[in-house]
């Protein structure tokens, strides 16, 4: 946990316009700055960042948030990562309970320079190889894409690295997996004569590299020749370092982003050159898992970052088997607001072969219109069983039910369940009752789990867009502000919420972004964002904007006397009314008159 006086802190010493300048030029416009929205697809600027607020938004989609929110969306990191993204940019150590992570932390600075370093000199050693040079123009690619994704070559060199290293002996050098030490004692360079792909993390450090074989080597392997030296695997990856976990990372990411977010879609492919190839047609928002099978954490990551996630796998074996993999990693991140799909290409294609033969616009057309995740699940289901006999479709129910339980998105598990029963022949309720699922009340889907919302509570709601228009104006709220809010609706909660933390530095300033870093975890944070998003779109002027602040809070007040006048009126009608009471009534009478 970082605490929140140091995320109050840092929020006060960051400023947006300069966190968002790192990454999307700004230009100026009267008190704020404006660019193309990073957040999707657009010709004239609609992006616009206030340095008074530290807040930015898009009028196009809606995007919005403070710096630290800003970081989150584009760059898809967590919370955390975000925060230690800005505290680093200012050189502020980031303060936290002391345990395995933060060690871990601060032993992984000097790796990650050393990648960097050794990065360099195999980019450098590429311009110096005329073979390796030939070989990646064999393959279709340009500088200009070889320079995008970094590639280089390493030498043909038992201990390259040592000319870039001096401490080559460094234990950090084997612990990064740059060298290889032998059980004779002896170290040498892991990777030797190769094309050397290096691996990023979302923030562009060198993480781990991949490294492909070529030449006369690889050729005389590929003819089953017995070759001169041995040669080793096809591609020959980083081994797993504290920097490097196959299960979270994908090639390509960082150079994805853009494209990515322009067609809100990203294609995940098997391999380095699938990448480097689609990128080279124009194709330049696809990254691939690095040799292994897809994660959950894979997934998750890249459904924060675009809505469909479509999965372009070769049209071999292999290839169908990494995608059943895919499907059931995408499950349990599912939600119903995005797409998981699946592109199968030709049996002798793969993504690079692909784009090569038929172009961009053939492979943009197919992923446009991928198989969808319920789809090829029903089509799996139902290939393994005879749905003419009632064991077949029992059997097909049986298999179903891990897949439903697990499917988080509750919307896309009902269409599902209807599908499984129709084939099986049964009705949707008794495939939830046999697969231990809720049955949904008749006529009315589960709402999505923290979307539904009590009916807008308008007078609350407007005052608390008021409030976050201009925080200081929380200082204004009544004492008994309690007393006039509705029960239960989050907009009265968060007002409440805000007039206690009247005090708090945070709500000074106008500064939007700090306040809502600072209500970020609580129970009001959703219904904040949410309006924050708002404000810059609500109608008016400062001058009309305070009338509405000053009626606002008129009319809860009235709100308040009206039911106040029935429940006494009530009491009365009955005969109850104490003396005092009595009084009550006709003064409440009286103010309601007058206003
Ligand atoms: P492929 O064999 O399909 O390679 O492996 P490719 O990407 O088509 O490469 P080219 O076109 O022959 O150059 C797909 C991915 O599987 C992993 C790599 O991540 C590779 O990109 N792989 C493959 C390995 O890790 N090691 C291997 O020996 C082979
Ligand atoms: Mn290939």
């Amino acid at each position: 946990m970082i605490p929140d006086s140091f995320i109050q802190e840092l929020l006060a010493r960051v400023d947006i316009v300069d966190v968002v300048e790192r990454y999307v030029p700004l230009k100026k416009a009267g008190a704020n700055y404006q660019a193309c929205c990073p957040f999707h697809s657009e010709k004239t600027p609609s992006f616009t960042v206030s340095p008074a607020k530290q807040f930015f938004h898009c009028f196009g989609c809606g995007a919005h948030g403070s710096a630290a929110g800003f970081v989150m969306q584009y760059a898809g990191l967590g919370f955390v990562e975000a925060v230690e993204e800005l505290a680093n940019s200012l050189g502020m150590p980031v303060p936290r309970e002391v345990g395995a992570h933060s060690q871990q932390k601060a032993r992984q600075a000097p790796l990650t320079e050393r990648m960097a370093v050794a990065a360099r000199f195999y980019k450098d050693q590429l311009k110096a190889s005329g073979k390796a040079i030939d070989y990646l123009k064999g393959r279709g690619l340009t500088g200009e894409i070889a320079a995008r994704y970094g590639l280089g070559y390493a030498p043909d060199e038992w201990q390259g690295l040592q000319r870039v290293f001096d401490d080559y002996t460094a234990p950090a050098l084997a612990e990064c997996g740059l060298v290889v030490d032998s059980e004779q004692g002896r170290r040498y360079d892991r990777f030797r004569d190769r094309i050397m792909f290096p691996i990023l993390d979302q923030r562009g450090n060198v993480i781990g590299f991949g490294g492909r074989v070529f030449g006369a080597a690889r050729d005389a392997a590929a003819e089953g020749a017995p070759a001169v030296a041995p040669t080793g695997p096809k591609y020959l990856n980083s081994p797993e370092t504290p920097l490097f976990q196959k299960g979270q990372e994908l090639y390509g990411l960082p150079q994805a982003r853009q494209a990515m977010r322009a067609e809100d879609r990203v294609i995940v492919v098997e391999g380095y050159m699938d990448v480097v190839a689609l990128a080279q047609f124009g194709v330049g928002n696809a990254v691939a898992t690095l040799g292994t099978a897809t994660t959950s954490t894979h997934v998750r990551k890249l459904l924060r970052q675009a809505a469909q996630v479509v999965f372009c796998f070769d049209g071999d074996t292999a290839g169908k088997k990494a995608a059943w993999r895919a499907l059931e990693a995408s499950l349990d991140v599912l939600t119903d607001d995005k797409l998981v799909g699946f592109l199968f290409l030709p049996a002798e294609h793969d993504p690079d072969s692909f784009v090569r033969a038929e172009g961009a616009d053939a492979f943009r057309r197919l992923a446009a219109q991928p198989t969808t995740l319920t789809e090829l699940l029903m089509r799996e289901l139902k290939s393994g069983v005879d749905l003419a006999t009632a064991e077949g479709r029992a059997r097909l129910v049986h298999e179903a039910k891990p897949y439903l339980v697990k499917l988080a998105a509750p919307l896309l598990r009902l269409q599902l369940t209807r599908a499984v029963a129709e084939a099986a022949a049964l009705g949707p309720a008794e495939v939830e009752a046999q697969c231990g699922l809720k049955p949904q009340p008749r006529g009315r889907p589960a709402p999505p789990r923290n979307r539904q919302r009590p009916a807008p509570h308008a007078l609350e709601r407007n005052l608390l867009i008021a409030v976050l228009r201009h925080p200081e104006r929380a200082a204004r709220l009544p004492p008994d502000l309690l007393d006039l809010l509705a029960p239960d609706n989050a907009e009265g909660a968060a007002l409440f919420a805000l007039a206690e933390a009247v005090d708090h530095a945070t709500l000074a300033g106008g500064n939007l972004g700090r306040l809502i870093e600072h209500f970020r975890g609580t129970p009001h944070e959703e219904v904040i964002a949410l309006l924050a998003g708002q404000i810059e779109e609500s109608q008016g002027d400062d001058g009309e904007q305070e009338a509405v602040f000053i009626d606002t809070l008129e009319r809860l007040r009235d709100r308040a006397r009206s039911r106040q006048i029935d429940a006494l009126n009530v009491r009365a009608r009955a005969g109850a009314l104490s003396p005092a009471e009595m009084q009550q009534l006709l003064d409440l009478l009286a103010k309601k008159r007058a206003v």
